[in-house]
C-alpha cells in the first residue's frame, strides 16, 4: 500500500467535490418532492391523527384510521423521517410506531402555529403555474408580463376575488403566518402598541392580525382593511371591524397604521402611494405606521435566525412569480421607500419571524412633533455631532435650554425615547416619560406636571427640575444613555 501522491490526492478531491455536487443538483431536481409529499401529508391528515393519539401509532392503526394503503403510507413516512418530520420508535411489545416532531406539528391542520395552509396554497396549483413563466417574466426579449397573470390572465388580487376558494384559501396561509408572525411582535415588542387607541390594518386579510393584537392589548379598537371581497367574509371578531376599500384611494383613519406583508407585494411606487394614504390617516403629531416585512441582510444577524436569510431571498423569488412589482428589500431599499413616502425617520427592530418591525414616523418639523416613545433608540450624542443643520441648531439651542431641563422633554419627544439619562456638564439625570404624557400633545415647555417621571441623582439637579415644574419620582427604569455636548 503506497503512500497517495499529491496528484491522486488532489483527483480524489475533485471527484469528492464532483459527487457532492452531483447530489446536490439531485436534491434540486427533484426538489418539487418534498412540498409534494408535505402537502399529501396535510391532505392525508397525518399529524392530526398523531397529536390526538398521545401514544405512539402503528402503521396499521394509522393506515386504518386513514383509509390508507399501508405499503404506501410506509413509503410516504419513511421518506418524511429522514427529514425529521414524524419520527419512528418500538413500542414495547416491540411494534414499529410513529410520533410527532416539532416539524411535524407544524403540519396540524388546525392550531397556533400550523403552518399547513400556507403549504396547502403555496402548493396549489393557482400558485404553481407562475413558476413556469418565470424565465420569461425576466428575460428582456420577452413583453415582461408579469408571471402570475402570464399564467391566468389576471393579477393574483384579480384571481382571488373572481374565485372565492381560491381566496379563501390565500386568507387561510396569510392567517397562518400572521399567528406566528403577532405572537412574535407581542413577545418582542410590545411596547410599541402603547397609547394607541385605534389600530387599523391595511390589507390586514381576514382580521387574524388584528384579533390576536386586540386580545393582547384590549384598550385597542382594531380596524381591518382589506379589499371588499376579503372583508365581507371576514369572521367576526370582538373589537374589530371589517372594512372593504382600495388602500390605493384611501386608509381609514386611526391613531396608527400597521402593514404586515402588504408592501412587498407591491413596486416603490405603488408602496409610496399605499403609505402616503397612511400618512393622511394618522394623526399628524403623533400617529404611527407599524410595518411588519423581512429586510433582507437584517434578521438573520440575530443568534439563531441565521436560517431566515435564505426564507427572505425565497420570498422574493415568490414575490418575483407571484406579483407584478412586488420584492423583498434590504435596509438600504425599504430607506428609500420610506423616506420617498414622506417619513424622514425610521427603525428597524428585530423579532423572532422572518420579518422585522419598522416603525415610521413622519418628518420633524422644527421641535414641535411629539412621539409616542416607541421611537429609534439611537445615540443622541452621535446625531447631534453628524446631522444635518437643524440638528446643530438644536445642539445650540440645547445648551441654553439646559437650566430649563425642557429640552430634556424636547429631546425625548422629538426622537422618540421613554428614557434617558441626561447628561451634561451641569446636569446628570435618568428621565422617563410616562404612559399617557408622552402621548399627550403638550408643547414641551408646557408639559404637565406629572408627564414626566425621572430619578434625581444629585440635588442641585433635583432641584432644578422641581423648579422647572417637572414631577419627580425614583424608578426610572430601561435608561438609554445620552450625551448632550
Ligand atoms: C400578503 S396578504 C397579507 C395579509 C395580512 N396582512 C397578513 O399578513 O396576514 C396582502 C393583503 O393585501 C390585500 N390587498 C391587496 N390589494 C389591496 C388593496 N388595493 N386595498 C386593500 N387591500 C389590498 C389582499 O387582499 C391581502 O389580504
Amino acid at each position: 500500500m503506497g503512500t497517495e501522491t499529491n496528484g491522486e490526492a488532489r483527483i480524489n478531491e475533485e471527484k469528492t467535490k464532483n459527487l457532492k455536487a452531483q447530489a446536490d443538483m439531485w436534491k434540486y431536481v427533484f426538489g418539487f418532492t418534498e412540498m409534494a409529499v408535505i402537502k399529501c401529508a396535510i391532505e392525508l391528515g397525518i399529524a392530526d391523527f398523531l397529536e390526538r393519539n398521545q401514544e405512539p401509532v402503528s402503521l396499521n392503526q394509522l393506515s386504518v384510521a386513514l383509509g390508507c394503503c399501508s405499503s404506501s403510507l410506509y413509503r410516504i413516512l419513511r421518506f418524511l423521517i429522514n427529514r425529521g418530520i414524524f419520527k419512528e420508535t418500538v413500542t414495547k411489545n416491540g411494534e414499529t410506531s410513529y410520533v410527532q416532531t416539532p416539524l411535524s406539528r407544524l403540519l396540524i391542520k388546525e392550531g397556533g402555529n400550523s403552518m399547513a395552509a400556507f403549504v396547502l396554497f403555496e402548493s396549489s396549483p393557482v400558485m404553481i403555474a407562475p413558476w413556469h413563466n418565470l424565465s420569461a417574466r425576466i428575460s428582456s426579449k420577452e413583453n415582461n408580463t408579469p408571471a402570475f397573470d402570464a399564467a391566468h390572465g389576471k393579477d393574483v388580487w384579480k384571481y382571488a376575488e373572481a374565485d372565492p376558494g381560491h381566496s379563501n384559501l390565500l386568507n387561510n396561509a396569510m392567517a397562518c403566518d400572521a399567528r406566528v408572525a403577532v405572537s412574535a411582535i407581542i413577545d418582542g415588542c410590545p411596547e410599541i402598541f402603547e397609547g394607541i387607541d385605534t389600530l387599523v390594518d391595511v390589507g390586514g386579510g381576514d382580521g387574524t392580525a388584528l384579533r390576536l393584537l386586540v386580545e393582547a392589548f384590549p384598550c385597542i379598537k382594531g380596524i381591518n382593511f382589506d379589499l371588499p371581497h376579503v372583508a365581507s367574509v371576514a369572521p367576526h371578531s370582538n373589537g374589530v371591524l371589517h372594512v372593504g376599500g382600495d388602500m390605493f384611494n384611501y386608509v381609514p383613519k386611526a391613531d396608527a397604521a400597521f402593514l404586515m406583508w402588504v408592501l412587498h407585494d407591491w413596486g416603490d411606487e405603488e408602496c409610496i402611494q399605499i403609505l402616503t394614504k397612511c400618512r393622511e390617516a394618522i394623526p399628524k403629531d403623533k400617529g404611527k405606521v407599524i410595518i411588519l416585512e423581512a429586510v433582507i441582510g437584517e434578521n438573520e444577524e440575530i443568534k439563531g435566525n441565521e436560517k431566515l436569510k435564505d426564507v427572505a431571498l425565497m420570498l422574493d423569488m415568490v414575490m418575483m412569480a407571484h406579483t407584478s412589482n412586488g420584492k423583498e428589500r434590504t435596509a438600504k431599499e425599504w430607506a428609500y421607500v420610506l423616506n420617498a413616502a414622506g417619513f424622514s425617520r425610521h427603525t428597524i427592530s428585530h423579532i423572532n419571524a422572518v420579518q422585522s418591525i419598522l416603525r415610521l414616523q413622519e418628518t420633524l418639523s422644527k421641535y414641535g412633533r411629539s412621539n409616542d416613545g416607541s421611537g429609534p433608540q439611537v445615540d443622541l450624542a452621535h446625531l447631534l455631532a453628524t446631522r444635518d443643520q437643524e440638528l446643530r441648531t438644536l445642539k445650540a439651542e440645547s445648551r441654553r435650554m439646559l437650566r430649563f431641563s425642557a429640552f430634556a422633554i424636547q429631546t425625548i419627544r422629538l426622537f422618540g425615547f421613554r428614557h434617558l439619562i441626561y447628561h451634561s456638564q451641569s446636569l446628570e439625570f435618568p428621565i422617563q416619560l410616562d404612559k399617557r404624557g408622552e402621548n399627550r400633545d403638550s408643547g414641551g415647555a408646557s408639559i404637565k406636571k406629572k408627564t414626566l417621571v425621572g430619578k434625581v441623582t444629585k440635588p442641585p439637579e433635583a432641584k432644578k427640575m422641581r423648579d422647572s415644574g417637572l414631577f419627580l419620582e425614583n424608578g426610572a427604569t430601561e435608561q438609554l444613555s445620552l450625551n448632550v455636548l
